[in-house]
Formats: structure tokens, sequence, C-alpha cells
């Protein structure tokens, strides 16, 4: 399998969230990853509060070469339900919204202690597989999630952060699932190797909420050491895409891309191979390791 196939585009930054981006700018950064041969997104329902899909749909209509896997149980305006209406009801709006009528996929999105009993979730999802309207079925985790109350061999797909900072239920909930998606492969920025304690989010880009302050301090000091480990012509986010994207227990990883000029990297690291396996394992250890840190910087979701 080529590790192009390994790629999804992660629509998030798209949305606005992480601050407002021009129509011309998500149509290109849209279109540039199609032309570069990713043609998985992942996209969802509160993305820009509907927009997203919106927009997805707006640019890739009629493009049947295109999957979209988007996600259900987070409304927009309205927070989390999963009961099987509001599911019904989600991906029945999200399919107007990307303008097909059927797609790759769902992920119940982020459930924690809401679905106590799946068996309904279950059912609701699995008829709409079998109608043909979704390829697939799985679940976008929350950190930290209790992967114990779900099923095993019922779901094709789960999701969950993976990246250099953070592996932790990557490893544990696989064995459920068919298909594991690795999200956040530069920990929604971190890793992008341009952050500092001196670093200050616009307040309309959802991180300026939570990475600031000791926190900040804290993640940077770990990008830090990463940085410390590579040999010269490795950056950070290089390293964090192609120690995801050559990791043989991720099938495909979620990429987010907020500007055309995202995609650059990405390309580059599509084409670079493995990094060295010695390296590979320097990094696995320094996050198995918990990068040494004190008790007091573990408590920060990272
Ligand atoms: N619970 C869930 O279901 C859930 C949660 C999180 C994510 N996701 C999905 O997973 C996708 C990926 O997560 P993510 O958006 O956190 O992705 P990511 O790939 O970890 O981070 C993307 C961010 O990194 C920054 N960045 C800096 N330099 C970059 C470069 N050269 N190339 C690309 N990005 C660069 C950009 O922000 P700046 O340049 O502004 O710093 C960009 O917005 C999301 O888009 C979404 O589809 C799902």
């Amino acid at each position: 399998m080529s590790v192009s196939s390994k790629v999804a585009i992660g629509t998030w930054p798209l949305s606005g969230d992480f601050g407002v981006r021009s129509l011309r700018s998500i149509e290109e950064s849209i279109q540039k990853a199609v032309d570069a041969g990713f043609k998985t997104f992942d996209t969802a329902p509160n993305y820009g509060l509907g927009f997203m899909e919106s927009a997805l749909g707006a640019v890739l209509a009629g493009d049947t070469s295109v999957k979209i896997i988007t996600k259900c149980g987070n409304h927009p305006f309205k927070g989390k339900d999963f009961s099987p209406a509001a599911l019904e009801q989600s991906i029945e709006q999200s399919l107007k919204r990307l303008r097909r009528d059927r797609i790759e996929g769902v992920f119940l999105h982020n459930p924690r202690a809401e679905i106590a009993d799946y068996g309904p979730v279950i059912e609701t999802l699995s008829k709409l597989k079998n109608d043909g309207i979704l390829a697939n079925i799985g679940i976008s985790g929350a950190k930290g999630y209790d992967y114990s109350v779900v099923p095993d061999g019922v779901f094709d797909f789960f999701q969950q952060d993976a990246n250099l900072l953070y592996l932790k239920e990557a490893k544990s909930a696989q064995p459920k699932f068919r298909k594991f998606f690795a999200r956040s492969p530069l920990a929604t920025g971190i890793l992008s190797g341009k952050l500092s304690t001196a670093s200050v989010f616009p307040p309309d880009d959802h991180r300026s909420g939570w990475l600031k302050g000791t926190r900040l301090e804290s993640l940077v000091a770990r990008v830090d050491a990463i940085r410390e480990v590579l040999p010269a012509g490795i950056d950070v986010p290089s390293a964090a895409r192609r120690f995801l994207l050559h990791s043989p227990a991720i099938d495909t990883v979620i990429f987010g891309i907020g500007r055309p000029e995202h995609l650059d990297g990405l390309i580059q690291d599509v084409g670079a191979g493995p990094l060295p396996e010695d390296l590979t394992k320097v990094l696995g250890d320094l996050h198995d390791a918990d990068f040494n840190r004190p008790d007091s910087e573990r408590s920060f979701g990272y």
C-alpha cells in the first residue's frame, strides 16, 4: 500500500474554528489536496457549525473519486445527543450539506459518559450501513475514553489522537476495530516547531483558550526534547509526520490542513520514506518515558 493512500485530510482548521479563512483559501486547500492525490477527507457537523461540511459539499460536488467521512452525535449549537433520532437527523443533515446520497462513513463524535448502552446506537448506524448510506461506522474517541464499554467487532473505524506527544489510547483500543485513524499528527499545531513559550493565539482561534501558561511551557519543553534528538535535515513536523505514516499499526493519518501551504510539507514527507530505524526507536522511547517530566506537569491532557 502506498503511503499516500494512508493520508486523510482533516478539515477542522479550515472551518473557521482556528480563525477566519477566506473562501478562496478554503477552496484552494481542498483542490490542492485532491490534485496531490489525497482523496479522503475527515469532517464533522460542528466544524464551523455546519459550515465546513457545506464548503466540502460545494467544492467536491460530483467528485465521486473523493471519500468523505463525517461525524455524528455532537451537533452544531446543541451539543451532544447520541439518541437514535438525533443520530438519524444529524446524518441526514450532513448528507444534505455534503451534497451526497452516501458517504464513506461516520464516527460517533467524542462520546464520554453519554453512551451507557451501545445497543440503540449500533442498531441505528447499522441500519444506515445496511441501506448503503454509510460504508463504514466508527468511533472518534475523546482523550482518555474508556473503550471497554464498546462491543468488540461492531465498529469498522476508530479515530484517536496519535502523535509524538500522545500515543496512549492508540495502543490500547486498537484490537476492537478494523481500521485505526491517527488524528492530530502535529498535535493541533504544537508539533509545528513554530511555538515558543511566548506564543499567543488570536481570540478566534480555539487554541487561545487552552494552549497557554504552564501547559504551553510544558509542551514547548517536550517539543524541544524531540528537536534535540533529530539529525540535521529532519525538522519536528517532518519527523512527526513520517513517524506516523510509516507506523505499521496505523491505517490512516488525518492531517489537519488550514491553508494551502500546509500541504507542502505533507506532500514532501509522503515521498520521503520512513525515518531511520534507530530514530524511530529513540522517538518512541522519549514518548514512553513521558519526556522524563515531573508529576506536577502530567495533568494537561497531553
Ligand atoms: N474529536 C475529534 O473527532 C477530533 C479532534 C481533533 C481532530 N480531529 C480531526 O483530525 C484532524 C487533524 O487534527 P488537527 O487539525 O489537530 O491536525 P494537526 O495536523 O495535528 O494540526 C494542524 C495544525 O498544525 C498547524 N501547522 C503548522 N505548520 C503546519 C504545516 N506545515 N502543515 C500543517 N499544519 C501545520 C496548523 O495550525 P497553525 O499554522 O495555525 O498553527 C494546522 O491547523 C482535524 O482536522 C479533524 O478532522 C477530530
